[in-house]
């Protein structure tokens, strides 16, 4: 890689004197290539002088040369691209912040051993939700929140080789590993006892937290009210959050460990809507949820003119629920669905069908003014659009197609002398743009390294043999 960079031995190295300015014009025009299409390879000398880095992978290990801090690569695109990192022997290294991990989106396993890891920020993992595999052993850490991890779906967490006390803090590390928290030989270490098996760790007044949400179900027309309320327990008393999306107005009211959220005139548009009340404390969070079930009468929100994209359709959007049933009507006639006219419904959100009444190849019979008309028990909608699939043969009044008129009626030709002209200009761009793609081919060649070299040695050899003989 170090070849490549202006300035480095190989731009003055190869060829006698003779040569080298041919090579150097070349070099010139190369490197103004590279720089200006940001080729990937030059960025090779982002990677932190003490650490290795390939497209996927970052490692630093020389305990001589160490690291004090995460190591961060030149751009944004390149950190993304990264899936590994792997940290060990850094006495240097203790710490990971708020934002060291920010660009590594795409991160899955995160080696930091045998260093001096004492603190990992609450923050640290924000933006790397693919985190798989977490190695921490062998470090200098006393205690970890389970806060950290709340958004990870991690397999792996090792933690062997830390002096983690035995706090309630750290209660979560025997919960979450379970078994595995002797497979790893986790120890803790109590204040004037000592090391024990963090297995075995118990401590008063520490205990994971619960969350009931009742009713647990919610199922009420548009308009009504409803009180929803939940119990928290837990040691220490964990804190109650409530989180939803409502439209519908609400209140709340807490007191203790238990609160209520009064729903008043519920809307249609949080049909579907979660409602969760979560008990979180240091040990941990549980989260109780219900999807409200608001019942409310059809509407017909959108009924547009027929489009033909592979079949004819006429597009609707319809809201409702229990789900409305539809009956299509042309020229206020029932329509009879079959395979050549049928309802599809194509995409279903929280609130929202969206479909097609569609038609396969309608002749001018299915022309005419389609209404749709949409039931459920709560009440009806109806709406109208007019279609017109094709005309009627022989109508009389129509004119014969005029299509024939434009065979006749092509661009005028030109007179030679201009055709003589684009020609030329032509043959000019054809040839220019040949060059181009030759010397393209040259210079990508060039950027190989054998060849580069090679060619240029190529050019400055030739001569001094001929000259020789
Ligand atoms: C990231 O990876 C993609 C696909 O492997 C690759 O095309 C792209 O050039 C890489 N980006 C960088 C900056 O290395
Ligand atoms: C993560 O990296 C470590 C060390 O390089 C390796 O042992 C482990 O298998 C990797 N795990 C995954 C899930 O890739
Ligand atoms: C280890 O962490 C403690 C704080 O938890 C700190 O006081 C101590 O200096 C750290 N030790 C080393 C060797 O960094
Ligand atoms: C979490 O990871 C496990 C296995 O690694 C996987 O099966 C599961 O689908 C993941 N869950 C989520 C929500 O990503
Ligand atoms: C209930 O909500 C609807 C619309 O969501 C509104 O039109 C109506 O005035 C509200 N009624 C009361 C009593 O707030």
């Amino acid at each position: 890689m170090s070849a490549w960079r202006p300035g480095s031995g190989a731009l003055s190295s190869p060829g006698g004197r003779s040569g080298s300015w041919r090579c150097w014009w070349w070099w010139v025009l190369f490197i103004g290539v590279s720089v200006g299409s940001g080729d990937p390879w030059m960025s090779a000398e982002a990677c932190p002088s003490s650490c290795s880095c390939s497209s996927t992978r970052i490692s630093c290990v020389d305990p001589e040369r160490g690291i004090n801090a995460f190591p961060v690569l030149q751009s944004e695109a390149e950190m993304e691209n990264i899936t590994d990192i792997y940290i060990a022997n850094q006495g240097s290294f203790s710490s990971i912040n708020d934002k060291d991990l920010h660009y590594y989106k795409n991160l899955r396993n995160l080696t930091v051993t045998n260093s001096r890891l004492t603190y990992v920020s609450k923050l640290a993992f924000q933006n790397n939700i693919k985190i798989q595999y977490l190695n921490l052993k062998d470090n200098n850490l006393s205690s970890l929140s389970w806060r950290i991890f709340k958004h990870l779906n991690m397999s792996y967490l090792i933690l062997t080789g830390n002096p983690l006390h035995c706090s309630c803090e750290n209660m979560w590390i025997k919960l979450w590993l379970g078994e595995e928290a002797d497979t790893q030989e986790l120890h803790c270490i109590e204040d004037g006892v000592g090391r024990k098996l963090l297995s075995r760790l118990t401590l008063p007044n520490c205990e994971v937290p619960m969350a009931t949400l009742s009713p647990s179900k919610v199922r009420l027309m548009e308009g009504k009210h409803v009180d929803l309320s939940c119990e928290t327990s837990g040691v220490p008393s964990p804190e109650l959050i409530w989180n939803m999306a409502l439209v519908s107005n609400y209140e709340i009211e807490t007191s203790g460990q238990l609160s209520v959220l009064r729903l008043s005139n519920l809307s249609s548009m949080d049909h579907n809507s979660k409602i969760s009340c979560t008990a979180e404390n240091i040990v941990g969070d549980k989260e109780s949820s219900l999807l409200l079930d608001i019942l409310f009468p059809p509407k017909i929100l959108k009924l547009s003119d027929a489009i033909n994209d592979h079949h004819w359709c006429i597009p609707f959007s319809i809201t409702g629920n229990p789900k409305p049933k539809l009956q299509w009507f042309l020229d206020d006639k029932a329509v009879t669905e079959g395979p050549f006219i049928e309802t599809k419904i194509h995409d279903i959100t929280d609130r929202e069908y969206h479909g097609c009444l569609q038609l396969d190849s309608p002749t001018h019979l299915n022309n005419g003014r389609y209404r749709l008309l949409i039931k459920n028990e709560y009440g009806s909608d109806e709406k109208e659009v007019e279609a017109h699939f094709m005309r009627k043969p022989w109508d009389g009044t129509d004119k014969e197609p005029y299509y024939y008129d434009l065979i006749t009626e092509g661009p005028p030709v030109e007179p030679p002398e201009d055709r003589v002209a684009v020609y030329v200009v032509v043959g000019i761009a054809a040839v220019a743009f040949t060059g181009f793609l030759l010397m393209l081919v040259i210079l990508k060649f060039g950027g190989n390294s054998k060849f580069g070299i090679k060619g240029c040695a190529l050019f400055q050899n030739i001569p001094g043999e001929l000259v020789s003989r």
